[in-house]
């Protein structure tokens, strides 16, 4: 790609600014260079040029040259504001993301890992657990199946889904060739600070890294990865394979390629994307977590049985799914977390009913416990 821009204008070795048109990236970079200082935006860049991998230099003869160049410190050289940040993000996202890592193989990463693989990319789930591992590959078998015999995929590729997945509980192993990283560990901060200080690391440089967190700030997520324009937000919806949404999270530092490649990347699974900024909860979180909490508490004070508030809701609001049986499927610990950090970050209406915290305690998670606010088989 860069070897056919150069032969269109070469202004990237060495031209003068003057002769050259703004690319639609430069405005947005050199607004970042305006808030933050100078020395740190450089360090930005920095880290954009050495994630241009040599084959990004394409196969024209000025190839080899050009990817040098572009790999060499912005100090180095002449360079304004924007122009490595330009490059480096063009290359991640007009590439086609062929190889996704999934990290954690609960309710969503298996979920997660199956839509990629439908949809013709090589996945590999990395689970702390192999028991998890194994499960997870079932589960996905099953709902493969499922989907084949209603006629809803092909059974070739149920078939080639499958051969497209492979597990591993080594973090090394499943990242080290991947363009897209989607982390669904548990809603815990700390555990997704370890988890992207060691992707930062073990990660490609030209790798897109996502948080499936459903509430946790995407900006501390990406303060300890070195280019935080490449990690973003990306919040699927339980059952995966069947829930439609998939909410983009823009961290402050999100590139709006990224945002783009996220897209991107949900459009190819069939999902429709929503761009939201980052704020404790998001769009969906926040609204979803204080109707379950409400619920929670009106069983709490006796007003009615749970499948009473649920029938209210999907008899009365058309819901789907009354607000109990969803927090059974979304997990009662998974919605704690949720509700502990609203709570933190934005005040009393977000305090968990104490019979949330309780149920939690005694292990009713929900379905995924076999018991919830319902009992399951
Ligand atoms: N459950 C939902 O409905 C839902 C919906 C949207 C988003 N989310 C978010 O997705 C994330 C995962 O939630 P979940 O419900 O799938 O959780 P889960 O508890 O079902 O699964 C988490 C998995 O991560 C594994 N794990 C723990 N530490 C790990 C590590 N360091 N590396 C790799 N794997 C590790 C655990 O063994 C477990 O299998 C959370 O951030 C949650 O908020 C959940």
């Amino acid at each position: 790609m860069i070897a056919a821009m150069t032969r269109r204008r070469p202004w990237h070795v060495g031209h003068s600014r003057a002769s050259i048109s703004r690319p639609r990236r430069i405005s947005s970079a050199q607004d970042a260079f305006g808030r933050w200082r100078f020395s740190g935006g450089l360090e930005i860049e920095n880290g954009d040029l050495a994630a241009i991998p040599p084959a990004a230099a394409g196969a024209g003869p000025d190839a080899g040259r050009v990817g040098n160049r572009l790999r060499r410190p912005v100090t180095s050289r002449r360079l304004w504001p924007g122009e490595a940040t330009c490059y480096a993000h063009r290359i991640m996202t007009e590439r086609q993301i062929g190889r996704v890592a999934v990290l954690g193989a609960g309710t969503m990463g298996h979920g997660i890992a199956q839509g990629a693989a439908t949809a013709g990319m090589t996945v590999i789930i990395r689970d702390v657990n192999e028991e998890v591992l194994g499960a997870a590959k079932g589960k996905i078998e099953k709902s493969l199946a499922k989907l084949a015999s209603k006629g809803k995929i092909e059974e070739s590729v149920r078939d080639s889904a499958l051969a497209a997945i492979s597990t591993s509980t080594d973090l090394e192993e499943a990242v080290k060739d991947a363009d897209l990283v989607v982390e669904a560990i548990p809603e815990v901060m700390t555990l997704k600070i370890e988890t992207f200080t060691a992707l930062d690391r073990l990660a490609p440089a030209h790798a897109l890294l996502a948080t499936n967190t459903s509430s946790l700030s995407v900006t501390e997520i990406a303060g300890v990865v070195k280019d935080p324009g490449r990690v973003v937000g990306m919040h699927f919806f339980n059952p995966v394979p069947i829930m439609k949404l998939l909410e983009v999270v823009r961290g402050l530092r999100t590139s709006d390629e990224s945002v783009a490649a996220a897209r991107a990347f949900g459009e190819r699974l069939g999902k429709t994307p929503i761009v939201v900024r980052d704020w404790p909860g998001f769009a969906s979180s926040r609204l979803g977590v204080a109707l379950g909490a409400e619920a929670i508490r009106m069983l709490q004070e006796g007003v009615a049985s749970p499948e009473d508030i649920d029938t209210a809701m999907e008899l009365g609001y058309r819901h789907p799914m009354g607000p109990l049986r969803l927090t059974d499927l979304v997990g009662l610990d998974v919605r704690l977390s949720i509700l502990d950090h609203l709570h933190r970050e934005l005040g009393e209406q977000f305090r968990p009913p104490t019979l949330l915290r309780q149920m939690v305690r005694a292990g009713k998670l929900g379905r995924k416990s076999g018991e919830g606010f319902y009992k399951y088989d």
